[in-house]
């Protein structure tokens, strides 16, 4: 851990903020979210990764932090949301700790809830962008969260539960901030086809019942170097540099940095 990052250049970041978000618990949005904070470091972007699963929160978990301060402590008020980020050393991203194991943010106030967010708008106005890894379930802190967020990204798997949990986000998205941005990307696919596949089946459900779809940002192989980054607490960036899994997140980055396939601002 070393100091944060010393703050924002004026005019020169986005600070746009990313809610990773799933529905379905364990398709892997802490993983996701971590290595894509990774590979945007690594693309020259500024990135701040917001543990947001305020009911069990475990970035700090899968990246091997010890944290003395988290978001338990900006919340009670004992300090301000600047005073908890850390930097992972090795990734070179910062990071807000959740409060890990004690699910004692899941019954937040939503008072202190709009607190928290308004100090995390401000913040990011020092980052390119800030992710935010959300928790599983739709309770009303995690869907405040999603509306928040400037670009909902729903993380879906081959399961069908998950794919009925990423049409029920996308749906409660589109009553909570209707013509909201959002973007999907499927993760643990078997190949790109069947990831693929697994996209149209969720974008006509979208098409269908909702009125509108949001594109494919990309699909994640399933790939067993992920548990094994996850292991050994390490960045799978780091880990295994050129894995599968590792090489589509990286293409996701490129898609979101050169391609203008969308109408959404490049970051
Ligand atoms: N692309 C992948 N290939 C193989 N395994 C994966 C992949 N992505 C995630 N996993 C596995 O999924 C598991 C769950 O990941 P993770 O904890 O990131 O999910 P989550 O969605 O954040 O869960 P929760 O809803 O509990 O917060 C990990 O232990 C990891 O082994
Ligand atoms: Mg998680």
């Amino acid at each position: 851990m070393t100091q944060p990052n010393p703050g924002s250049i004026p005019g020169s970041s986005s600070g746009r903020i990313i809610g990773i978000a799933s529905g379905k618990g364990g398709v892997g949005k802490t993983w996701f979210a971590i290595t894509l904070a990774h590979a945007l470091t690594r693309a020259g972007r500024r990135v701040l990764l917001f543990d947001a699963d305020l009911g069990l929160a475990n970035v700090d978990i899968q990246l091997g932090l010890t944290p003395k301060l988290d978001l338990g402590t900006v919340i009670a008020g004992r300090a301000t949301l600047r005073e908890v980020i850390l930097r992972h050393a090795g990734g070179d991203f910062d990071v807000v700790p959740g409060r890990s194991g004690s699910g004692a943010l899941s019954g937040i106030d939503p008072a202190a809830l709009e607190r928290m967010l308004a100090a995390l708008r401000a913040e990011a106005a020092g980052y390119d962008l800030v992710l935010l890894d959300l928790g599983a379930g739709l309770d009303r802190a995690v869907r405040r969260l999603a509306a928040f967020a400037d670009t909902l990204l729903v993380l879906v798997t081959e399961e069908p539960t998950s794919l009925t949990d990423a049409y029920a986000v996308l749906k409660l998205h589109g009553a909570d901030r209707p013509g909201g941005d959002a973007v999907v990307v499927v993760n643990q696919a078997t190949n790109r086809a069947s990831g693929e596949r697994t996209y149209a089946t969720l974008a006509r459900a979208c098409s269908s019942f909702l009125g509108r779809a949001p594109p494919l940002l990309g699909v994640v192989r399933r790939d067993e170097r992920v548990r094994d980054a996850i292991r050994h607490q390490t960045p799978l960036l780091m880990r295994h540099p050129n894995c599968p899994a590792a090489e589509d997140v990286e293409a996701i980055v490129s898609g979101l940095i050169e391609v203008s396939h969308t109408n959404r601002p490049k970051v």
